[in-house]
């Protein structure tokens, strides 16, 4: 019987958890799926009303106690939804409404062929809307909220789902017997990237046909390769000999949109991508580097008709990607570029901010399990009233690492080769493992390791709010972390709900060398003591969450998170949308707004200007759940999300919210 390879999510979940320790204790999730019932979870999953199906009673408490003794007005004005565990469809707080932009297989390019379910057609795919939308960002037309570019990343595909016949199994020893060309051509070309023209008409949101903007990026658009690692020997393959040409971006999970409106989109689980694992089996230094980076993980077929993704092939061609790419989206014919000046390793996003002296100011995570949180200045100044002089502006700057001491101090440790630290040691050398610069930003994560940086659970979004200066990072969970590792920024043994973190630059300036820092909320149920969760106390039963992933933070300086992992069996809820107060006695409250179908996870929060529009993305609509006990397929999906029609298969969309009658999200 022919092995369907691992779902790639299931693979990434593995790999990001992996740490270093692979013992499986008990860990907290495990301590509440023992308290949710089978009965409960079977219920769950078939659910459609809201409502109805709420797992804990107590969720139906509408009223928070801080709203009621009226302690202090919340910035989020909406009546927060009550959590479903799990639903074939999404919901979202009433008085709103929650309308599919695109789907997969919707045209995006003139002449794209109809979406017809089953039917693997890289050259079709090329003109569709691509696989799993994560990032997603708005750029105004004209200044206008109604009218404006979307850009979107297609991370990953889940070919058990979009194609008949591959069973989703976490089997290590997966052959992949099952999977054609042509299925493996239609994933690359469903990866990568989108750019729509969007406008709102009547009250509700379309993509333009035919938009001179249109474009879709997959795995195999030309890119060039700038920065300090550009024409390096370890970026050097047989299709290019320069080392500054790559095709392709890869798992392009979060990213940001700069002030001059590019699209910054960052390359997460590369490593996933490549075969051969015997190649990381002789302590070489790229043997280590490929290790400490997990590749190759061998979790597509992509490597048995492709030779440049099989290492013992092509060496260095993993090293071309782990990027963030800049791409112009007002011209569909720019080249995208890979700023290597901004290190490689599995990139969350791009939250930025210009600095109050002009320079340009990139936060990034580093997504994986006892990984790490960087930041890149840029040496030169943003140009608000001249957009071609921030053309290159990525290419030159500092990458620095953070290290969180226990008293609530941090430091930001640069990245540079044979620059001493404030000790007076020179960690980053040749007698190191790195020859010169290009060395330190290919092997971003080995230099980082010598530095002494924080090893934290699981970095994703880390967002700037431009009201307050305050820095959000999202840790998402870490269940591997024991309880001789933990530190004051990660304090969890067994993480299993993960935690938000906020950061002051000191004196306000975000290139300072020094922060302070503190825990926002602990995540997880506050009803369970053992969980430690930290919610403000006005937090209701539906108002809590575990997994934070992705933030916005809306123009009025109020953050939304989303979050991915929860399920029935861990929290008993669905993925979703939360309003977090981060200032004043509500600090740490938190409500629920939006909930996403079942297998699904909250990607791409993302605003207008005039906050009348949320865009979010449902990623992996009725996906396998790691650890649970039903298994979803294209013939037998959990959910059909959001055709509901025999024989479509579940399809990852673009929703935008939008309040009945017009608004404000919120108030
Ligand atoms: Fe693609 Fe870290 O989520
Ligand atoms: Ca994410
Ligand atoms: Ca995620």
């Amino acid at each position: 019987m022919p092995r369907a390879p691992l779902p790639p999510s299931v693979a990434f979940e593995a790999a990001e958890n992996e740490g270093s320790n692979a013992s499986r204790n008990p860990t907290l999730g495990d301590m509440v799926a023992a308290r949710l019932s089978r009965r409960d979870l079977m219920q769950g999953l078939v659910a459609i009303s809201v409502a109805s199906e709420v797992l804990w009673p107590q969720a139906l408490a509408a009223a928070t106690p801080a709203d009621a003794a009226g302690i202090a007005a919340s910035p989020f004005d909406f009546v927060e939804l009550a959590v479903a565990p799990a639903s074939e469809t999404h919901h979202v707080a009433e008085g709103y409404d929650a309308d599919v932009l695109i789907r997969w297989g919707d045209a995006v390019l003139p002449g794209a062929p109809a979406f017809e379910p089953g039917k693997p057609d890289a050259a079709g795919q090329t003109k569709q809307f691509g696989y799993n939308n994560d990032f997603l960002g708005f750029i105004p037309l004209d200044g206008r909220s109604d009218h404006g570019l979307l850009v979107v990343n297609h991370e990953y595909t889940n070919g058990e789902l979009m194609f008949p016949g591959l069973s989703p199994r976490s089997d290590k020893n997966a052959d992949f017997a099952a999977v054609t060309r042509e299925i493996v051509d239609a994933e690359m070309m469903a990866h990568g990237g989108a750019v729509l023209e969007v406008r709102r008409e009547g009250g509700k949101w379309h993509v333009v046909p035919e938009s001179k903007y249109a474009r879709r990026i997959t795995a195999e658009t030309e890119m060039l390769i700038s920065g300090p690692a550009a024409g390096h020997d370890r970026m050097k393959t047989s299709a290019d000999p320069t080392g500054t040409r790559v095709r392709g971006m890869l798992n392009n999970c979060a990213g940001g949109i700069t002030p001059w409106g590019t699209w910054l989109t960052c390359e997460e689980n590369f490593n996933g991508y490549f075969w051969s694992k015997a190649a990381s089996e002789p302590l070489t230094l790229e043997a280590r580097a490929l290790r400490r980076y997990g590749a190759p993980a061998e979790w597509y077929a992509w490597g048995r008709f492709h030779d440049r993704f099989d290492v013992l092939k092509e060496p260095n061609e993993p090293n071309r990607f782990g990027w963030v790419v800049e791409i112009d989206p007002f011209d569909p014919t720019s080249i995208p570029i890979k700023r290597t000046a901004l290190g490689r390793f599995k990139h969350e996003g791009a939250g930025n901010i210009i600095n109050a002296d002009g320079r340009f100011v990139l936060y990034q995570g580093d997504d994986e399990a006892f990984d790490y949180v960087y930041r890149f200045v840029t040496d030169g100044k943003v140009d608000p009233d001249n957009r071609t002089v921030n053309r290159d502006l990525l290419d030159k700057g500092m990458l620095s690492v953070a290290r969180f001491n226990a008293d609530g101090t941090g430091e930001w440790l640069p990245l540079l080769h044979g620059a001493p630290n404030k000790d007076g040691q020179v960690w980053l050398t040749d007698a190191n493992g790195f020859k010169d610069q290009g060395d330190v930003l290919i092997h971003t994560r080995l230099a980082a390791d010598l530095l002494g940086a924080t090893r934290m659970d699981r970095p994703e979004d880390i967002d700037v709010n431009p009201r307050t200066g305050k820095v959000y990072l999202a840790l998402t969970n870490n269940t591997k972390r024991k309880e001789d590792r933990t530190d004051a920024a990660n304090p969890r043994a067994g993480n299993a709900f993960g935690h938000i973190i906020e950061i002051v630059p000191h004196g306000g300036d975000h290139t300072a060398d020094t922060f302070t820092w503190d825990i926002l909320i602990q995540c997880g149920s506050p009803a369970i003591a053992e969980v430690g969760a930290t919610f403000n106390a006005a937090t209701t039963e539906n108002g809590w969450f575990g997994m934070p992933d992705n933030f916005a933070v809306d123009a009025d300086g109020r953050l939304w998170v989303t979050t991915d992992g929860n399920s029935p069996r861990r929290t008993g809820r669905a993925d979703g949308v939360w309003a977090v107060e981060t200032e004043g006695p509500r600090r740490g409250t938190s409500r629920c707004f939006f909930q996403v179908p079942v297998g699904a996870e909250m990607c791409g929060p993302c605003f207008t200007p005039d906050l009348e529009t949320f865009f979010v993305a449902v990623q992996h609509p009725g996906e396998t759940e790691i650890g649970g006990d039903v298994v979803s397929t294209f013939t037998a999906p959990t959910t059909r999300w959001p055709d509901f029609k025999d024989g479509v298969p579940p399809r990852p969309a673009i929703v935008a919210i939008t309040r009945k009658g017009g608004g404000r999200i919120a108030g």
